[in-house]
């Protein structure tokens, strides 16, 4: 399994060394109130334009991970071009771009996107072009499989929203591991995927607790913040087993569906 971290805070990122990190504009914005960027922030702060504003933090804040991760930065185009899919290729093409002006290669950025069906069309559009995508807000199979179809590099099925509405829904105070609603899902997903053979990566995300993302050990992937990286690192007997960066490929050829 390629740990990733799901922060954009580089303290965090030095002390669990991520293979890659994935940030969303919340994420950014609190990375953006840490101390190293208080120039960025008072920049941004100065400038009319509230979406040149974002995005430059955005540039500026994910070229700094660039140097930290060795792997993939995840950036993601604002949700509120989830449903429109020319604006959302135009966000990450000008995205893409705005990386190149400061020196990072399209190989580095992972297109974060929201799998809708524009989402998904956005993300044909863009993989055919070699920007890849992270296809995020996937709740059940045929949404993981659209994306997948469409050729996305790496789909992020979520745990914890999904368990989040099983227990509000049901009234249900917790779930054993096994039988956890949100769990189950990226399991099902993973082996489907598997089971067809579609390249598409699976990283598993919205962690709610340690518990979860040891369940999910085996899974190509896992986006985890830094305080459940923290008290995974914390439990020895995970640390090796979950949190060892390997190449994707490798974990991809020694997973079992026994092991998992
Ligand atoms: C990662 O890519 C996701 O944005 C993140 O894990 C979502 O987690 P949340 O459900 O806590 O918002």
């Amino acid at each position: 399994t390629v740990v990733v971290a799901d922060t954009g805070d580089l303290d965090a990122i030095r002390t669990y060394q991520p293979q890659d990190c994935t940030t969303n504009p919340s994420l950014i914005l609190k990375a953006a109130s840490l101390p190293g960027y208080a120039q960025a922030l008072r920049e941004a702060q100065d400038m009319d334009d509230v979406e040149a504003a974002i995005d430059m933090l955005t540039i500026r804040i994910g070229t700094e991970l660039t140097k930290i991760v060795p792997g993939y930065v995840s950036t993601e185009v604002d949700a509120r071009l989830s449903f429109d899919t020319d604006a959302m290729v135009a966000k990450a093409r000008h995205l893409i771009e705005l990386y190149r002006q400061a020196g990072v290669g399209r190989e580095r950025i992972l297109i974060k996107l929201a799998t809708t069906w524009e989402g998904v069309e956005a993300a044909r559009v863009l993989e055919a072009e070699g920007i890849h995508c992270n296809m995020t807000l996937v709740f059940g199979t045929v949404q993981a499989v659209a994306a997948a179809q469409a050729g996305a590099f790496l789909i992020s099925p979520f745990v914890g929203r999904i368990t989040d509405w099983y227990k509000k829904s049901t009234g249900t105070k917790d779930y054993a591991v096994d039988e956890d609603p949100g769990v189950q899902s990226v399991r099902e997903i993973y082996r489907h995927f598997k089971s067809h053979g579609y390249p598409t990566v699976v990283m598993g995300a919205s962690f709610r607790s340690a518990a979860q993302v040891k369940a999910l050990a085996g899974c190509d992937r896992l986006t985890v913040s830094p305080q459940l990286l923290g008290e995974l690192a914390a439990d020895e007997g995970t640390l090796e087993r979950v949190l060892t960066p390997v190449a994707a490929t490798e974990s991809e050829a020694s997973i079992t569906e026994a092991e998992f």
